[in-house]
């Protein structure tokens, strides 16, 4: 059987080809889409939620969500890594459908509640939508059956303040409520995705085999290309967000070790995540709040980007 997810997701060049993952491998049932700002305000990330299923000829639910983060001041979206438009600045389509009336968060709670312990909800964004979602229903950690997030780093170091990953820092507050609540929560950090590098020959696989699709992914990854080039130096993309349902659907790529997480809120620290190994005690329980989570701290880089390949060029869109 399919497992049912929601994917929460702030696209973002590597949250369009997670998307079309999400969109196109048997073994997803996806039941919609949730968007947040993040790489992008909240009205370009619906709108390219919406592009995105369009050109996949597909016809999911889309939920907007939060438009910025629940304390702190709103950083402008990284504009230089995504493009403006969030796609690499490539022109796109008018599009044509809509997104729900209905909230990202009320998206969540309800089809959770409509299938108690058989949603996993995978979230590749700041986390605003689940905090939001918690605060409508703290009975979700006894409902979804995961949480997947890709966010934070705990021994990788940050990828924009030395500590910090982008998808925390953006909305530290609602991480540290996702992060440290009672579910079943696996982080897919930046000490997997950094071994992931999907290299210019692979994508142009992918874009061959995608269609409408794939000429988009092709086009906005030549962008983001150009961003890991100048800062990491590399010939490739790190696909973060694709990582989190790699996880969820070949964990055996990852080495994962469980331990308590926190969130730095404040300070210079601000939006670094921490792990308490379950099997350690601290001078206080400070560090130990909910119950312990799956920390990916490594990956088979190769095998996770093989895999992607695989799926996008075996399996497309109807
Ligand atoms: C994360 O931040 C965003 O820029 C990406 O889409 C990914 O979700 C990586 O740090
Ligand atoms: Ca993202």
């Amino acid at each position: 059987m399919p497992t049912p997810i929601i994917f929460d997701t702030d696209p973002g060049v590597d949250d369009a080809q997670a998307i079309a993952i999400a969109l196109a491998h048997p073994d997803i049932e996806l039941l919609g889409l949730t968007t947040t700002f993040g790489n992008v305000t909240i009205e370009v990330a619906t709108h390219n939620a919406l592009l995105l299923v369009e050109l996949a000829g597909q016809s999911i639910p889309i939920a907007q969500g939060a438009a910025g983060p629940l304390v702190k001041t709103k950083n402008p979206p990284p504009g230089h890594i995504h493009g403006d438009n969030g796609l690499g600045d490539i022109s796109l389509p008018p599009v044509e459908t809509q997104a729900l009336k209905q909230s990202a968060a009320q998206f969540i709670v309800d089809q959770v509640n409509a299938r108690p312990g058989e949603v996993v909800v995978v979230a590749v964004g700041p986390l605003g939508n689940l905090a939001a979602a918690l605060q409508l229903d703290p009975g979700l950690v006894d409902k979804v059956k995961r949480v997947v997030v890709m966010g934070g780093s705990i021994r990788e170091g940050g990828n924009v303040t030395p500590v910090a990953e982008a998808n925390i820092f953006n909305d530290p507050h609602a991480a540290a409520k996702v992060l440290e609540a009672s579910w079943p929560l696996t982080l897919v950090g930046l000490d997997a995705t950094h071994r992931c590098v999907l290299d210019p020959q692979s994508m142009a696989r992918i874009v061959e085999a995608q269609g409408a699709l794939g000429k988009v992914l092709g086009e906005s990854y030549a962008f983001y290309r150009n961003f890991y080039q100048q800062a990491l130096g590399i010939d490739g993309c790190c696909p973060h967000d694709s990582c989190a349902l790699v996880w969820l659907l070949r964990p055996d790529l990852f080495s994962v070790e469980r331990g308590y997480l926190s969130v730095v809120t404040d300070g210079l620290a601000e939006g670094q995540t921490l792990m308490a190994p379950e099997s350690r005690e601290f001078v206080d329980s400070r560090w130990s709040h909910g119950t312990p989570a799956d920390v990916c701290m490594n990956a088979n880089g190769s095998g996770v980007i093989d895999w992607i390949v695989e799926t996008l060029t075996t399996h497309r869109s109807p």
